[in-house]
């Protein structure tokens, strides 16, 4: 079987994120996205929720399940038959970054990354930037899906 994985933060999940996720799943067997639990970090959303999300927009795929980690993503690679990273790429500016952690997580394990590039109408987006948009009553439908954009208006009002 063809695995792979998604990982990130997801907090939350961008439509960015799903056309990535949504891709993927056409030329793999299993997409397995995996949300890192970042004990240094508290998101605007509990990875448990940020799971739910990811779940009900990905069901309609077939082929993508959606898990929790903590530690290194190569351990997690190792441990679940996973051969393969999958990263999008939005912009030059992801590059220096994104290369070095795909050389390192190589070198320690062999696990590949494969980069894949963003539609261009997701290229600016980024979950941090639709947090801030949305906490001042700014418009972000089309950029997340409908039932994110419920909850985040929901958790940002109370
Ligand atoms: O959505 P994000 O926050 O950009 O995702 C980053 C993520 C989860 C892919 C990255 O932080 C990660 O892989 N973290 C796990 C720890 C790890 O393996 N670090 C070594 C990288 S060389």
């Amino acid at each position: 079987m063809r695995r792979v994985v998604c990982p990130g933060s997801f907090d939350p999940v961008t439509n960015g994120h799903l056309d990535i996720i949504g891709r993927t799943s056409r030329l793999y067997d299993e997409v397995v996205v995996a949300v890192l639990i970042n004990i240094e970090k508290t998101g605007l959303f509990t990875v448990e929720e940020r799971i739910e999300m990811l779940e009900a927009v990905t069901k309609e795929y077939g082929n993508v399940r959606v898990e929790k980690f903590h530690g290194l993503l190569v351990d997690y690679c190792r441990q679940n038959d996973i051969a393969a990273i999958v990263k999008g790429l939005r912009a030059v500016s992801d590059f220096d970054y994104e290369l070095q952690m795909a050389q390192l997580n190589y070198r320690m394990s062999g696990v590949e990354t494969l980069f894949m590039s963003t539609n261009p109408e997701y290229s600016f987006l980024s979950s941090s930037r639709l947090k801030e948009i949305a906490r001042y009553g700014g418009d972000v439908s089309g950029l997340v899906p409908d039932l994110v954009q419920r909850l985040l208006v929901e958790r940002l009002r109370g």
